[in-house]
Order: C-alpha cells, then sequence, then structure tokens
C-alpha cells in the first residue's frame, strides 16, 4: 500500500455491542518467525494462518530477495522452499523493511553471519527507530556495519566471513535484539550466548525447539527479577515443518478493550495466542475488573492458545508495575483508552521503550487523550491516565504518526466519543492487522 496519501477515518458514539464469534489476523511475531524459520529449513514447509499484514509481506519479500521461493495458495496457506540455513543468497537489491521494526532487526541478524553485503531502509518511521542495538552484538559476531548518524536506516550490514561465538547481556528486554543475535547464531561454529535481564517473548526459543534444534534456556534470579541465560550452538541443520499461527493477542486486544466499554457485549475472539510473556494485558485488565475469560486452553507447536471470552465490565483504576512491560509492550496504547473509561486512576510504569517504537507512543497516547477530554500525566516512563471522559464539543483530531496501533486505539476510543474522533491516517493498520475495519464494522461500527 502507498502510505504518502494519508486516509482519515472517522469513529463515533453509536452505542453498538459487540456479539458473537470472531477471529483476528495471525500473530505478527510468530509470522515473522515462521517465515525466516521456514526460509532456512530443508524442504517445504507450509504455513496457516500467516498474518497478510504488511510487515510480514516486507519480510517475505526480503527473503524473496535472497533467493527463497515462497507462494500463497488460493486457500491462504504459504508454501515455503526452505534452502538450509547456508543457502540464502546475497540480496540483489535494498532490503525494503517499510514500517517494521521486527523484519529489520530480525533480518539484520540473520544476513550478519553471511559472508555477503546486504542493504536496509525502511519508511519515515522506521526510518527514526533506534538500530544501535542489533548494531552491537552483530559488530562483535564480526560483521561491519555502515549507518546514518546516529545508528539510523538506511545502513548496510557486510556479513561476517567467519562469524564468531559471542557471550552478550542484553541492554534493553527486547525480543527483536535477542532473536536478531539467534538468527545469527545459526551459522556460527561454535556457543552463543545471550543472558536476558528481563525474560521478553520467546517466540524464536519456541520455534527452535518445534524445529527439533538444541537450544538451553535457563531461568536465574538477579536483582529482583527473574532473567535468563540463552545458550545455542550453531550450524544444526533443520527439516521443513508446518506452521499453524495462532491468532495476534496484540490485535485482540483491540477487540476485548471494546467490548469491555460497549455495553451489552460477548463476544468470543478464537484461538488467540496467549504466551506468558505476551498475557500481560490479560492478567492488567483482569485487575481491573474486566469479565475476561479463557476457554479451551492447548498448546499448539510450543504456543499456548485459548479462546477468550470477553463481556462489558465496569473497570478500575490500577497500578501496572514496570515489570509487566515486556509482556504487553504493544498494549498500553488500548490500555490507555481502557483506562479512560474506568473508575480512578490507572498508573502505568516502565514505559521508557514505548519512546522508540512506530511512533513515540508514550506522547501520543498522552496528547491524543488529553484531546478526546481525559485527564493525564505523563514522565519520561510512565503514564498516569485518570478515568473519566469530559465530552469535547467537536470532531476530535488524532495524529496518528505513522502508527498502527495509535490509529486503532483512538477508533475504539471513538466509540463513546458523541461527537468523534478522526484519526488523520487509517492505512497504517494495514501493517498488523488488515481485517481490523471490516471486523468492526461488522459489528455496526460507524467508521467514516
Ligand atoms: C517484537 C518485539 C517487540 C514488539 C514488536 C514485536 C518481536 O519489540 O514491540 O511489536 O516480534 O520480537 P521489542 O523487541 O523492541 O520490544
Amino acid at each position: 500500500m502507498n502510505h504518502d496519501k494519508k486516509n482519515p477515518l472517522i469513529s463515533r458514539k453509536k452505542n453498538i455491542s459487540l456479539k458473537g464469534e470472531v477471529i483476528v489476523a495471525g500473530d505478527k511475531s510468530i509470522s515473522h518467525r515462521a517465515l525466516i524459520f521456514a526460509a532456512l529449513a530443508n524442504g517445504k514447509s507450509k504455513i496457516s494462518g500467516l498474518l497478510e499484514g504488511e510487515d510480514v509481506l516486507k519480510t517475505a519479500a526480503a527473503l524473496r530477495l535472497m533467493g527463497v521461493e515462497i507462494s500463497r495458495g488460493d486457500d491462504a496457506v504459504w508454501q515455503v522452499n526452505g534452502c538450509g540455513i547456508s543457502g540464502l543468497k546475497e540480496p540483489s537489491d535494498i532490503l525494503d523493511m517499510g514500517n517494521s521494526g521486527t523484519a529489520a532487526r530480525l533480518m539484520a541478524g540473520l544476513v550478519a553471519s553471511y559472508d555477503f553485503t546486504s542493504f536496509f531502509t525502511g519508511d519515515n518511521s522506521l526510518r527514526k527507530r533506534p538500530m544501535g542495538r542489533v548494531f552491537e552484538p552483530i559488530q562483535m559476531i564480526g560483521a561491519k556495519v555502515l549507518a546514518r548518524q546516529n545508528n539510523l536506516m538506511p545502513f548496510a550490514i557486510i556479513g561476517a566471513k567467519n562469524p564468531l561465538p559471542i557471550e552478550y547481556v542484553m541492554k534493553v528486554a527486547s525480543a527483536q535484539v535477542k532473536s536478531c543475535i539467534l538468527l545469527a547464531s545459526l551459522k556460527i561454529n561454535g556457543l552463543t550466548t545471550i543472558i536476558e535481564p528481563e525474560k521478553c517473548r520467546d517466540h524464536t526459543e519456541i520455534m527452535m525447539r518445534y524445529l527439533g534444534l538444541e537450544i538451553t534456556t535457563q531461568d536465574f534470579e538477579a536483582k529482583g527479577k527473574i532473567a535468563t541465560k540463552i545458550s545455542y550452538h550453531g550450524l544444526q541443520e533443520f527439516d521443513a515443518k508446518d506452521f499453524n499461527i495462532p491468532g495476534d493477542i496484540s490485535s485482540a486486544a483491540f477487540l476485548i478493550v471494546a467490548a469491555l466499554i460497549s455495553k451489552g457485549s460477548r463476544l468470543k475472539i478464537k484461538n488467540v495466542g496467549i504466551n506468558f510473556l505476551r498475557d500481560g494485558i490479560i492478567k492488567t485488565l483482569l485487575e481491573m475488573g474486566a469479565n475476561i475469560e479463557l476457554q479451551n486452553q492447548k498448546f499448539v507447536a510450543g504456543e499456548k492458545v485459548a479462546d477468550i471470552v470477553v463481556e462489558s465490565s465496569e473497570l478500575k483504576g490500577v497500578n501496572v508495575p514496570e515489570s509487566r512491560a515486556p509482556k504487553m509492550i504493544d498494549e498500553y496504547p488500548i490500555l490507555a483508552v481502557a483506562a479512560a473509561h474506568a473508575s480512578g486512576v490507572t498508573k502505568m510504569n516502565g514505559l521508557a521503550e514505548l519512546k522508540v517504537k512506530e511512533s513515540n507512543r508514550l506522547l501520543m497516547i498522552a496528547k491524543n487523550l488529553e484531546n478526546c477530554g481525559v485527564t493525564v500525566k505523563m514522565g519520561d516512563d510512565y503514564l498516569e491516565v485518570k478515568g473519566g471522559i469530559s465530552q469535547p464539543k467537536e470532531l476530535v483530531k488524532i495524529a496518528t504518526s505513522m502508527d498502527h496501533r495509535i490509529a486503532m486505539s483512538f477508533l475504539i476510543m471513538g466509540l463513546n466519543i458523541e461527537n468523534g474522533v478522526e484519526i488523520d491516517d487509517a492505512s497504517m493498520i494495514a501493517t498488523s492487522f488488515p481485517t481490523f475495519e471490516s471486523i468492526f464494522r461488522n459489528f455496526g461500527c460507524d467508521f467514516i
């Protein structure tokens, strides 16, 4: 999709209830990883439930530029012809990662241990995001990096001829950094060790185990937190296996909050990934008094999934601890919308990372909520939202700053704003949740 032309969208109060069953788009994190691992397997893999959002399609396009055959069947099942852990070719063009930090940082790790040169770029939002966090470990491995000032995109990576095993202590709780190193380690002869002072999403580790790779993880306590030591000995080949990707809890969160704040709602969201390092939003909403039930819990390819049943509820403000942040890092925009509908104050702590997401999310949440008539207080790494909306007299203009999650959160906020909200651009929603608008329109939402 061309994002040069903005696509404004209005959402306004229409007293709808969300009822019935719904399926959300596939998990974004798992989709990127499924494509990458399928590309590195020996043989053909089939992927069902792949998120067909622009972010994931960027990963597919990058892999194709490296010689991997990827196709989509009419039944929406994707087929990937894997080329083995050493089979990628030098990308024949610049890898354009669009809006996707995950695609950029994971692919940077992957190419770092290949003896060739790769060029990366991204859209206006991604070109402002910090890449130094992955440059440090890949340089230790022996790759060379050339980037703009402040480690910004576009950048080039000259992969290492003889990539070295490293021991790396992570400086930010980032699954993208961890996965970048693990992808580089696949082709490294020796033991790569990652120390994760604070656990963050482990889809890469789960997928590696599912594929039969021997990866060890060991938890230990350090500075009052559960830290993890991850070790992997590279050069293990693996055979292709099929993937069945669950729904994305980060997308489900928009429906959950919409149902909670819309009277008379009872919604079942089927087959959603509820990995314990992603379920912070459920825990927090339960603490706020939400009526949420997890049904039909099971494990699929090592990932925990469930049907989420949610009913409209009276919410109350809570204190969200800093330790919760890695488990719900993408859900603060929509949590803030829930908090605006709660009684009392919700304080969210440990939010520094929000400033370097697709936008400065901390600022965008605070500014836009204020415009919607909500009292907020923002600090360097926290946000306080006082429940209660003093209805604005006119249509509220929302700036999304190329951020899909700000766009979706404020369309949900609009469901309870009499004069409505107008987001400046809905086109970015296609990066992570292409079916968002149609799902909400089916529930009777007045998006115009
Ligand atoms: C992701 C990790 C998170 C998250 C992003 C997806 C991943 O980013 O915000 O949407 O798939 O590894 P960080 O690793 O920067 O926290």
